[in-house]
């Protein structure tokens, strides 16, 4: 059918008309190709230049748009603007597996990506987050050998069981995190939709009055969780959680979660059994309450533009949110801009998907993409030329030739003040307590679920060449819980009296 209207006319990247884009300018009918064929020139090299470096983790994802409403339960503990009751705010949220490539299959045994880039009126807040309530280490320090040992192995270009084993076997931290991951329920979900998503770490945030709580975020599905078994997973096809996203949102099925928090006080965090900052333990107990709820609705436009070039980072926070002493936290608020500084340019938050709904007026200059709007002369602070059109000032520089010795105490945006005590040092997280959490949630799964994450696990580990390795870390399970060691050990046909050896081995320091 022949189009109502005449599309537009091609251009070239400067503006001027493409007469033919079907055949290359050559000197004469046989002859080569004149390079004073710009438009072909810019054309191939553009194409060649088409690929930036995919992210370090969570390569492989989806996204899509929608919206948070706030019920108002949570405007007392947090001032951000965001909470208040009935408050609409557009988000942004990415899906993502973590270990494998770009173009990787998308059933992989592997926690989820869940992260929201929420464009509130103060800014951006970003929850990045996963689909577990805790995480496989609890230093930022560790995190670099953890990826690589579960990324594709540097000699072969693939993941090896090897290679993972020998990690975990070496961090009895992970235990709890493995035993989430190796059920179908949360390891492997059917699909973006099912499944929940959760902060991890404790914040701090802060109200209107100055008081200050620990809270903990979970996004709950209102789809439900279901997962896949081993033979629905190698079944499914490479992008069938992307398909599925595209086809309910294009259906007009839109997929929602709610958001509830838990609540400490900084003396009922201090009072927990183990560290309320340890991103590998669980809250478990402390009552849940519904925040508001959000909707997808939207997806992208352009996959490149808006989900490759959308850049999250736990460090993007609203005045009434913030980090909390959580160790694996506070690195993550260094390398997540570090690596969008070099995955997408300096100037990164001045692309659309980024950029903040307010006006940013800052001196931060140049870089490569430089595009946000600028003018004036002064791009520098202090200055008593505020007639200039470049010129910013701060609450400690109000203007009018007005320098304070800090920052005012009543200033909404302040952040909290708390004491700090002791001395520098290198030290672990204290108590460690690898175990006891892992038993817990083992137990807390059905008889059959149980069954699963058996079997899933030794799947894997008969992969594992050192008896050395399986023995150790099948030690560990055996330590937080003895019929779920018990059963590990058999299933991959190791003696248990070598498990229980072993795990009578395990330091105190790992336990306690
Ligand atoms: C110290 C530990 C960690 C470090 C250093 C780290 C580092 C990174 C880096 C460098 C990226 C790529 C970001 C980009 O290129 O835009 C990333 C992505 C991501 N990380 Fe982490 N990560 C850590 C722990 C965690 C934890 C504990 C969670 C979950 C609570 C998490 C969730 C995510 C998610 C969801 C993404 C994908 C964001 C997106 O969709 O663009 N990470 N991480």
């Amino acid at each position: 059918m022949a189009p109502s209207s005449k599309p537009p006319l091609m251009r070239q990247d400067s503006g001027a008309p493409i007469v033919d884009n079907q055949n290359s300018e050559t000197a004469g009918q046989d002859g080569p190709v004149v390079l004073e064929d710009f438009a072909l020139i810019e054309k191939l090299a553009h194409f060649d230049r088409e690929r930036i470096p995919e992210r370090v983790v969570h390569a492989r994802g989806v996204g899509a748009h929608g919206y948070f409403i706030a019920n108002g339960d949570f405007a007392g503990l947090s001032k951000a603007a965001l909470f208040k009751s009935g408050k609409k705010t557009p988000v942004f949220v990415r899906f993502s597996t973590v270990m494998n490539y770009r173009g990787s299959p998308e059933a992989a045994r592997d926690p989820r990506g869940f992260a929201t880039k929420f464009y509130t009126e103060e800014g951006n807040w970003d929850l990045v987050g996963i689909n577990l309530p805790v995480f496989f280490i609890r230093d930022a320090i560790k995190f670099p050998d953890f990826v690589h040992a579960l990324k594709p192995d540097p000699v072969t270009n693939m993941q090896d069981m090897n290679n993972q084993f020998d990690f975990f076997s070496n961090a009895p931290e992970s235990t709890h995190m493995l035993t989430y991951i190796y059920s179908d329920k949360y390891g492997m979900p059917i699909n973006y939709r099912h499944m929940d998503g959760q902060g991890v770490h404790a914040f701090r945030v802060i109200n209107d009055k100055g008081e200050t709580h620990f809270v903990k975020f979970h996004w709950v599905s209102q789809q439900g969780v279901k997962g896949m078994d081993l033979k629905a997973t190698h079944a499914a096809d490479t992008n069938y959680a992307t398909a599925d996203l595209y086809k309910s949102i294009g259906e007009g099925n839109f997929p929602k979660w709610d958001l509830y928090v838990q609540v400490l006080t900084p003396k009922e965090a201090a009072a927990l059994p183990y560290d309320a900052f340890d991103d590998t333990k669980e809250w478990l107990g402390v009552p849940e309450k519904k925040i508001g709820t959000m909707v997808l609705n939207k997806m992208p436009d352009n996959y490149f533009q808006e989900t490759e070039q959308a850049a999250f980072a736990p460090g993007v926070m609203v005045p009434g949110i913030e980090p909390s002493p959580d160790k694996m936290l506070q690195g993550r608020l260094f390398s997540y801009a570090d690596t969008q500084r070099y995955r997408l340019g300096v100037n990164y938050q001045d692309l659309p998907i980024n950029r903040p709904l307010v006006k940013v007026q800052n001196d931060h200059q140049d870089g490569v993409m430089s595009i946000r709007p600028r003018k004036g002369h002064v791009n520098w602070q202090p200055t008593s030329r505020y007639d200039d059109p470049g010129a910013v000032v701060d609450e400690t520089n109000p203007g009018m030739g007005i320098i304070r010795a800090e920052a005012p105490q009543n200033n909404r945006n302040n952040k909290s003040r708390y004491a700090v005590s002791g001395v520098v040092l290198k030290q672990a997280v204290h108590p460690t307590d690898n175990f006891t959490q892992t038993g817990e949630i083992y137990r807390s799964f059905s008889p059959f679920e149980q069954s699963e994450v058996v079997h899933n696990l030794a799947s894997d580990m008969k992969m594992v060449k050192s008896h050395e390795t399986k023995v150790r870390f099948t030690s560990y399970i055996y330590r937080s819980d003895k019929t779920y060691g018990e059963n590990l050990a058999k299933a991959l046909g190791l003696k248990i009296e070598e498990v229980k050896q072993a795990a009578d081995h395990i330091p105190q320091t790992q336990v306690q």
